[in-house]
């Protein structure tokens, strides 16, 4: 089912068939533009996507080699080879699928000096043109990014205090040991996403219903940053049934 709204909201039965149909789409852009520049997102929204985009770049022989990727958030005080770091996890669910140029992913350094990273993190992607086609989930309590509810939200890559949701929600990639995820994340800003040329955010579950309907149906907040989203004028939303049973349509 889709509808022409603002953002554009289509719904599949299931995560495994939005999965396929986004990951056909990136392989199709990624076909048309090689050097297309990537945001890509980390939680277990993604990891459908990335299994089929492995897929894909299996069966059409994708050639990855002049793309571009930036992730989104990164913990602070972990390094890219931390066995909790997004970069790892990147690295097992997307990246070793690929012929990716390491020198063209683009990551956070967690246990670089935060704001000297932050500031680099924004002046790369200003030199590689900005980024093409950014990938987003959301989190129960309406953040992007690690852009967390809050009276103001920072415009640009920032260090941030992570939310004991946000903490427990990521707590299966340290063990399920709550006191082991980091209380501090660096995260794009909200100015950075919103100039990313088109968004896709998927969504799946019941647990993410309420926060996709005050996405698309509620007034703009920082109380939900997602909320932000409807200024962009090229958004998709991928939601299962269940992600979009709160909606109005
Ligand atoms: C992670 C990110 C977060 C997640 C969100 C949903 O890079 O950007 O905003 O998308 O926390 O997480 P999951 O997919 O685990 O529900």
């Amino acid at each position: 089912m889709s509808f022409i709204r603002d953002p554009r909201v289509t719904v599949f039965p299931d995560e495994q068939t939005a999965a396929r149909v986004v990951a056909v789409r990136l392989a199709n852009a990624l076909q048309d533009k090689p050097d297309l520049v990537f945001g890509l997102a980390t939680g277990r929204t993604p990891i459908a996507l990335y299994d089929e985009l492995a897929r894909v770049t299996i069966s059409r022989n994708l050639d990855w080699s002049a793309a571009t990727t930036f992730n989104l958030d990164e913990f602070v005080g972990l390094g890219p080879e931390d066995p909790g770091s997004y970069r790892r996890f990147m690295q097992e669910h997307l990246f070793r699928h690929t012929n990716l140029r390491p020198e063209r992913i683009n990551f956070l350094v967690g246990n670089a000096d935060p704001d000297a990273e932050c500031d680099r993190y924004e002046r790369t992607i200003a030199a590689a043109g900005g980024i093409d086609i950014q990938i987003l989930g959301i989190g129960t309590n309406g953040h992007i990014g690690f852009n967390e509810p809050a009276p103001g939200l920072e415009a640009r890559t920032h260090r941030v205090t992570l939310t004991i949701e946000t903490r427990r929600s990521n707590a299966a990639l340290f063990g399920g040991r709550l006191e082991q995820v980091p209380a501090e994340a660096l995260s794009m800003g909200m100015a950075t996403i919103l100039q990313a040329r088109t968004l896709i955010l998927l969504a799946h579950g019941e647990r993410k219903a309420q926060c996709v309907a005050a996405l698309v149906n509620g007034p703009l907040t920082t109380e939900l940053p997602a909320s932000f989203l409807q200024l962009h004028g090229d958004v998709d939303l991928i939601l299962d049934t269940a992600a979009a049973s709160s909606l109005t349509l």
